[in-house]
């Protein structure tokens, strides 16, 4: 399934495990069964009783502070009774569940608390074993909150290796917390999950994939002709960054004439202030350097303009859905937050100036490979050198943690 010869440099993935209906099964259960998997950030459910429902791995869960302890649960959405989706709204706030159906309720602690006609149950219905069944482990990093079906999996900080490195830079550029943005940008992508990842950390594409992009910051006044100079790191467990100067600005705290002189200092008192707390080394990275980060199998975080979180779930071998939220600092001031919104909105966002080309160019890899003929997909690029950015080193760290997890082993591959 995956040819990794170093020695060559030669680096190809098989095209079935984009197209087999056996694989994408035993990638239910040996990546999204076992795996840590993103649920969300705790910014929102900043409330007790704040609950969001979300499809993680292909099951419906619910994501709730408890009213009592304020810690953050998460559930099985369905109804201990007869099996009802007991939240069906994508969010909100309250002190119990009900299920629509016959109305059991359920407390933020997924106890059950009401059952109609009580009295007609026999002594061995014990209302302490019916609550809601929590998903298996819950744990947090700086905000971002991940479950796994599986028990018995290593602690989150351990799974997060390298990654946690990058999860912390980003925290730290902001003195304030951080929170998700209301609102999400939901859409589908006719094309196999894994061609997502690549692409989210493909650093070669842009300058030809997102030319219109190029040319719109060209007409803004921006040089585009350096590109994006950086590298690329395997950070593992799979995970993996790029990280890279580019042309465009950063509401922390990189300035660029397109933000308008209005804003010019107050974003350098920003960049000041990074440089106060972290030293004038690191205050450079965060400021100056864009990071797109993977947290295997699916989480991406990118660090560029503004900061987006992004999750996708396969739904078939040819399918996905992705979720993507913006992330920002509470209380920012109107003007970064404004450049911020932007930037969602024109270069990553649906409807922006990129996402609508990585669309087209995942869904005509996908028609590609049915046209057939062709077996291996090449991921050979920078493997006999120090991997720049626009290498593909980041990519052949997910597809080798990926055939470590649904190994020969397990009965998959061949
Ligand atoms: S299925 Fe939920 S109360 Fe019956
Ligand atoms: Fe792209």
């Amino acid at each position: 399934m995956i040819i990794d010869d170093p020695d060559t440099g030669v680096f190809r993935v098989h095209r079935s495990t984009m197209t087999s209906p056996e694989i994408f099964e035993a990638e239910r259960d040996l990546i999204f069964n076992r795996c840590w998997l993103y649920l969300g950030h705790e910014s929102e459910i900043k409330n007790p009783g704040d609950f969001v429902r979300r499809d993680v791995g292909g099951r419906s869960i619910i994501f709730v502070r408890s009213v009592k302890s304020g810690e953050v649960r998460a559930f099985h959405n369905t109804c201990t009774h007869r099996g009802a989706i007991i939240c069906r709204t994508d969010s909100g706030s309250g002190k119990v569940f009900q299920c629509f159906y016959h109305a059991w309720t359920f407390d933020s602690d997924g106890r059950l608390v009401g059952v109609p006609d009580r009295q007609a149950y026999g002594p061995g219905f014990r209302m302490e074993d019916m609550g809601l069944h929590a998903v298996a482990k819950v744990e947090s990093y700086r905000g971002f909150v991940f479950i796994s079906y599986n028990a018995d999996i290593e602690p989150l900080t351990d799974y997060l290796a390298g990654a946690r490195h990058y999860l912390d830079l980003i925290v730290d550029e902001s003195e304030a917390n951080w929170e998700i943005i209301g609102g999400s940008n939901q859409y589908s992508i006719n094309a196999n999950w894994k061609l997502l990842v690549e692409n989210s950390i493909d650093g070669y594409h842009a300058a030809p994939t997102h030319d219109t992009y190029m040319k719109y910051l060209s007409s803004m006044g921006i040089n585009v002709a350096g590109g994006l100079a950086g590298g690329a790191r395997a950070l593992g467990n799979g995970h993996a960054v790029m990280e890279y100067k580019a042309p465009w600005g950063r509401p922390i705290a990189k300035w660029e004439p397109q933000f308008g002189e209005d804003i010019r200092d107050e974003i350098q008192s920003m960049r000041e202030r990074l440089v106060e707390r972290y030293g004038a080394e690191r205050a450079e990275v965060m400021a100056e350097s864009n990071r797109n980060l993977l947290v295997f199998p699916n989480l991406i975080i990118n660090d560029i303009q503004a900061v987006t979180v992004r999750t996708f779930m396969p739904t078939g071998p040819d399918r996905m859905e992705v979720s993507a939220w913006h992330l920002a600092p509470e209380g920012e001031a109107a003007k970064p937050r404004a450049l911020r919104l932007e930037s969602f909105l024109s270069f990553l966002g649906p409807g922006g100036l990129a996402t609508p080309d990585d669309v087209e160019a995942l869904e005509s890899c996908q028609t590609g490979f049915r046209s057939g003929g062709v077996e291996w997909n090449d991921i050979s690029r920078g493997m006999l050198r120090d991997p720049k950015s626009v290498d593909e080193e980041q990519m052949r760290s997910f597809w080798r943690q990926w055939r470590k997890v649904v190994s020969p082993t397990q009965g998959v591959l061949a």
